[in-house]
């Protein structure tokens, strides 16, 4: 071969592969940066730049420079993929194998709570921090268990005994996180919540987020955790024992206008599920329920506002024992939740993840869970007062807001 030629191929070559790295770095930055694009701009759909309802919730009391918000989330909603080996796996099958279907009873109703010890040596599989991944398939989904919590550890401990097993045998790959509500004030589930949702998204990239009370028992692992992007959220205890196994639903005695008087709506407290971009395009769980009542039936109206329907695949098998307890001092009933309910769809936009203020105290990657403590504050005394105020039946759902009567004062 002539000596010109050869190099001419060498110099050709040497500018198709310059091409080809080329090309394979522009798709790249585009894909994560369309997917940035995208986040920023559900993200921005919320931001109300001059909203009074916006500097109320932000003056929680203690709240403090380092806490968290939103602006900084986009920065950790990057993708982040996981490692590429585990795509070289097969996927794991529709229907796992060796599901119990039923589980009986007597293995789970009023078990002595047994030492986390205990229970991650009968959880061999698991990694630091309550992780798990099947080892010979590919998983179909990504899962964030986010627990609320302060106390109640013994049911911490029995949950994790029951469901650990149960979540390995559907094959997820799933983090349990639980959220540690620190003080002694008011508790606010639906803040910690929201901050458990932000926690577990900087930690990974999940397809859906299960927000599951410490106490529910799941009474048979046919009802899988798996969550379809394509399916409408899903409230997975509507058949409780405590409810005698009747579908859980109810009219709402204070709803915002376009929610008609008869029409029911689920349970949705307990154990639900959703995928990111529904719990993003509610704008998250409201912040402003402390204490016990409202802040479920609040989610689903965003949710149902952001027109999506509930979705039960399976039926009467997602059946749950709850563990029994009392109402925690801290946890009283906030008499204002029905007031604060019918105007759930107007706040919506305006208060929610893009206000949401915490300040994490810390993250520890224990064996059986990342536990994650934070502070939310407290609510101002106009609020406790509100909270704590017997309404009579005429001025349940028409109240006047604390926000109103810090603006009078
Ligand atoms: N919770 C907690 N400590 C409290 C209050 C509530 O850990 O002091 C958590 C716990 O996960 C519990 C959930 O919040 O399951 C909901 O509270 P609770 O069970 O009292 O409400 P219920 O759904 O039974 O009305
Ligand atoms: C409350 C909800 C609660 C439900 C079931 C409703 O009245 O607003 O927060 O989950 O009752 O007990
Ligand atoms: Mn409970």
């Amino acid at each position: 071969m002539p000596l010109h030629l050869a190099s001419y191929i060498k110099r050709m070559k040497k500018i198709l592969w310059g091409f080809i790295i080329a090309s394979f770095f522009i798709v790249t930055y585009k894909t994560i940066k369309g997917n940035r694009d995208h986040i920023h701009s559900l993200i921005n759909s919320f931001k109300s730049k001059e909203d009074f309802i916006f500097d109320f919730f932000n003056q929680t009391e203690n709240a403090d420079t380092k806490v968290f918000s939103l602006d900084n989330f986009t920065l950790f909603l990057d993708d982040n993929p996981d490692k590429l080996e585990e795509y070289d796996l097969p996927l794991c099958p529709q229907k796992p194998p060796g599901l119990k279907g039923n589980l009986r009873r007597q293995d789970y109703l009023d078990l002595t709570p047994p030492p986390f010890e205990k229970i991650s040596i009968d959880n061999p599989r698991l990694s630091i921090g309550g992780r798990y991944t099947p080892k010979h398939c590919r998983p179909r989904y990504k899962l964030a268990i986010i627990i609320p919590l302060r106390g109640r550890i013994r049911q911490l401990q029995v949950l994790l005994a029951h469901m650990h097993p149960i979540w390995q045998g559907q094959q997820l790959d799933y983090t349990v996180y639980v959220m540690w509500q620190s003080g002694e004030h008011l508790f606010n589930k639906a803040k910690i919540m929201n901050a458990g949702f932000l926690e577990a998204s900087k930690d990974r990239k999940y397809d859906c987020y299960v927000f599951h009370d410490v106490d529910m028992l799941l009474e048979n692992d046919e009802c899988l955790y798996w969550c379809p992007t394509e399916d409408n959220p899903r409230s997975l205890s509507v058949y409780v024992d405590k409810f005698f196994y009747r579908y859980k639903s109810y009219t709402l005695k204070c709803r915002p206008s376009n929610i008609r008087r008869t029409q029911t709506v689920p349970y949705f407290g307990g154990v639900v599920m959703v995928t990111k971009s529904q719990f993003m395009s509610a704008n998250g769980f409201s912040n402003i329920y402390w204490g016990w009542g409202g802040e479920d039936n609040d989610l689903y109206l965003r949710l149902w506002n952001q027109g999506y329907q509930l979705h039960n695949p399976y039926g009467k098998s997602c059946s749950y024992h709850m563990i029994r307890h009392k109402k925690e001092k801290s946890n009283a009933e906030n008499k204002g939740h029905f007031a604060l309910m019918t105007h759930a769809i107007t706040r919506m936009k305006y208060e929610g993840l893009n206000t949401l203020r915490y300040k994490r105290l810390s993250t520890k990657r224990e064996p059986l869970f990342t536990n994650i403590t934070i502070d939310v504050g407290q609510p101002i005394k106009q609020y406790v007062d509100f909270m704590m105020y017997n309404v009579t039946d005429d001025e349940l759902c028409h109240r006047s807001m604390p926000w109103d009567f810090q603006h009078s004062n």
